[in-house]
């Protein structure tokens, strides 16, 4: 038997922060030798909210940089650009037409970002969870590695497998393949540095709220050192008065690659006045690699854009069978 596929991917908006490395890249590493992975970058996601097309097309080359930085690796791996392949945008126009409307009213993201934009509300904002459940049921993805945010995206998208396969599939030909969600539970929900009770996310207006994955030595120092903290004596875990305290240490334990519970009786009796300096230099020891490899990579233009050829070549081929296959499904006329 073949190897199981995964896909994920994430959008280039702005650079990337330690969320999306812990909940999502880090795994996608950590797994990649076990499965046949397709990693892409979701620039139709991009543009669901207001976007800046001068950055657009060098923001994604940045992000697919940042993938092979971070150990993603080309015998594993394939990375692609999903505008590139426009079995996406079709996919999702097919699958809107079985989508209830009251299924994406009902997103938890659609609605807090809904909220963010005020009245000009794009229609592809409300579409978002259609267009990543065509970019993972596309490829018969077998699993999904995401962080924990986007858990009810998964669910929209095998919803709408079932769907499809209940109103055009045969019983024991189903058109669509079931995918699953893979959330690891240590950083699959990294908190902001300014507030604990609130995701690290891309979107905060605060560059202070998130340390980013090509922040210098010194920004990363700045950022911990101004970070949210408590004025109690000792660090715990899952102290739930005590949220940054929380999150400052998982991020401690998952970058310095420590058990939680070393890092809890090194923690145990020290105050923040110890701590930030130990977690600043882990986080810059960690984030240094990374940050060499992307500079060689950005250095190479023509390598990316071979990987990028590469990736989207192999995706293309499976991209197509699978659209080809839901309209055969739908009823549509083949092409003569
Ligand atoms: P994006 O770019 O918003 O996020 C990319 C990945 O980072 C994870 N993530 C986090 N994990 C832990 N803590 C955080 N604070 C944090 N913030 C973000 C997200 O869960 C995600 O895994 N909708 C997707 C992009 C997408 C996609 C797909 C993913 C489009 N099509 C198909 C998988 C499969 C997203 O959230 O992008």
């Amino acid at each position: 038997m073949g190897k199981q596929r995964v896909l994920s991917g994430v959008q280039p908006t702005g650079n990337l922060h330690l969320g999306n490395y812990l909940g999502a890249i880090r795994n996608w590493v950590e797994i990649q030798d076990r499965f046949e992975n397709y990693f892409c970058v979701v620039d139709l996601h991009a543009i669901t909210v207001p976007h800046d097309a001068k950055a657009l097309a060098e923001n994604s080359y940045a992000i697919a940089a940042l993938y092979l930085a971070c150990g993603i690796d080309l015998e594993h791996s394939n990375i692609f650009i999903q505008s590139h392949i426009s079995a996406h945008a079709e996919l999702t126009w097919l699958l809107n037409c079985i989508t209830p409307i009251n299924w994406l009213q009902g997103m938890i993201q659609f609605k807090e970002k809904a909220v963010k934009q005020g009245q000009n509300v794009g229609t592809g904002l409300l579409d978002y969870p259609v267009l990543m459940a065509a970019d993972i049921l596309l490829y018969d993805a077998d699993k999904v590695p995401v962080g924990e945010d986007q858990k009810q995206h998964i669910e929209l998208t095998r919803d709408l497998a079932i769907r499809m396969n209940d109103q055009f599939g045969k019983k024991k030909k189903p058109v669509l393949k079931m995918p699953e969600p893979m959330i690891r539970k240590d950083g699959a929900r990294v908190m902001s540095l300014t507030d604990g009770t609130k995701k690290m996310s891309k979107s905060d207006p605060s560059e202070l709220s998130r340390i980013e994955l090509l922040d210098s030595p010194e920004t990363i120092a700045k950022k911990i050192k101004k970070c949210k903290t408590d004025p109690a004596r000792g660090l715990e875990f899952d102290n739930p008065e005590r949220p940054e305290c929380h999150n400052l240490l998982t991020l401690y334990s998952i970058l310095s690659g420590q058990r939680k519970e070393t890092v809890a009786t090194e923690c145990a009796e020290i105050g923040w006045g110890q701590f930030k300096p130990l977690l600043t230099e882990t986080a810059v020891e960690a984030l240094r690699p990374i940050q060499e490899k992307y500079a060689e990579v950005m250095d190479d233009r023509s390598y990316l854009e071979s990987v990028l050829r590469q990736g989207r070549e192999s995706a293309e081929a499976i991209a197509s069978a699978t659209l080809d296959r839901v309209k055969t499904a739908m009823g549509f006329s083949t092409p003569v």
